[in-house]
């Protein structure tokens, strides 16, 4: 198939495209670099041969972005572009509702306009909100997002339902992240955060290469089994191979699915660290902090729907996660701006 990728260079992106390449799909990326950069383009051609085709675009952009399907073929979109930073978007939600929403809408209106009716989308376990019973299934209704970047997230999906529902011709793939982390076992790409990073894996591994002091632990006294959080960590490898699935409801016309991603398995904060020191051989320094804002004790998928209707479970385990995120870091111990 010929694959529009919006935000191609990106974390999640980039490996989506490794993996389509490998898998026979000529990827067309779409990017405009405000958190990525074209280095990747590279990187992705020294795995796998092949140098995708790229256009630096802004999807606020309505003309440009007509430009791309003027000029290639499309069969399917795989929509990665928005922002995505929770704490920038409490500070700056028109910046997120902007960028994520009428991005998207400009996307939807250039698909409309040029006949392609297929989309895959990347959307957020955050749609639950924060009242889950664990594991969370597909049937576990949406709730109230704690920022403005979830709610992009819960939007969108309301709009592609809302979009489907209208006109049938339209195929939606709803994908529902957990905490992705990891990299290519390459070390060739990986994630690569602006500033001091929010996330845990980022986080541990800044602290690992020096750059950072300490870990902070934030909260102990969760009712999970060590006091710390638990969530569903999945490779971004596996992640990357659920969309080169979610494509067969791409194929079969299949109208709105909607799949959790996630490995079904819950890890603490210190399992993810003792995992970390344990095989990478670094310790890590921590120290318990207070709850953060948003927060909720554990959130872990059930994966069961991916697996019965796309044959998809993910491989990787924590340990080979935090080898591969550790070393991507390593290699590249300022990122892509080290080229
Ligand atoms: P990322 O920031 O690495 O990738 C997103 C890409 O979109 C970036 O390369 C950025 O430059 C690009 N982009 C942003 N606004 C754009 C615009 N207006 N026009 C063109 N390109 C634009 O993030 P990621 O981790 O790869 O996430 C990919 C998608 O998955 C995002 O939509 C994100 O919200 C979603 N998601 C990510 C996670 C996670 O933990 N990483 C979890 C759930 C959902
Ligand atoms: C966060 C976002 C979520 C987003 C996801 C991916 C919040 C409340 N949630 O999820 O909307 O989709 O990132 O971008 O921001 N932790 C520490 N110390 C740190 C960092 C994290 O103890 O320095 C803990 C957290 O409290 C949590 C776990 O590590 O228990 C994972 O945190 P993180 O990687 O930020 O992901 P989420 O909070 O699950």
């Amino acid at each position: 198939m010929n694959i529009l990728v919006t935000g191609g260079t990106g974390f999640i992106g980039s490996h989506t495209v490794v993996e389509l390449i490998n898998n026979g799909h000529n990827a067309i990326l779409m990017d405009n670099l405000i958190n990525s950069s074209e280095i990747v383009l590279k990187r992705i051609e020294k795995i796998t041969g092949i140098m995708p085709t790229f256009y630096k675009v802004d999807m606020l952009d309505k003309e440009k972005l007509g430009e791309i399907f003027d000029k290639e073929h499309i069969d399917c979109v795989i929509h990665f572009a928005g922002l995505k930073a929770v704490g920038e978007s409490v500070k700056e939600p028109y910046k997120y509702y902007n960028n994520n929403l009428c991005g998207s809408l400009n996307l939807i209106e250039a698909m409309n306009r040029h006949g392609v009716k297929n989309i895959i989308f990347s959307s957020s376990a955050t749609v639950y909100g924060k009242n889950v019973i664990v594991p969370i299934t597909e049937e576990c209704p949406k709730g109230e997002c704690t920022n403005p970047y979830g709610w992009t997230k819960s939007m969108l999906e309301q709009i592609f339902c809302d979009i489907q529902k209208a006109d049938e011709k339209w195929n939606v793939v709803l994908l529902r992240y957990f905490n992705p982390i990891g990299a290519h076992p390459s070390g060739l790409i990986g994630e690569d955060p602006n500033g001091i990073p929010n996330n845990l894996m980022p986080f541990i591994t800044q602290v690992a290469i020096g750059k950072l002091k300490e870990l902070g632990i934030f909260g102990n006294d969760y009712d999970t089994p060590d006091g710390t959080g638990v969530r569903d960590y999945i490779h971004v490898v596996d992640l990357a191979k659920a969309h080169v699935k979610a494509l067969k409801k791409i194929e079969d016309n299949s109208g709105l699915s909607i799949y959790n991603l996630g490995t079904g398995n819950g890890y603490s904060v210190l399992d993810v660290v003792k995992s970390f020191e344990k095989v990478n051989g670094i310790k890590i320094p921590y120290s318990f902090k207070p709850r953060r804002a948003g927060d909720i004790a554990s959130c872990y998928a059930s994966a069961n729907k991916a697996y019965s209707e796309l044959g998809w479970k993910a491989e990787f385990d924590i340990d080979d996660m935090v080898r591969d995120s550790w070393n991507f870091q390593k290699k590249n111990p300022n990122g892509y701006g080290d080229q």
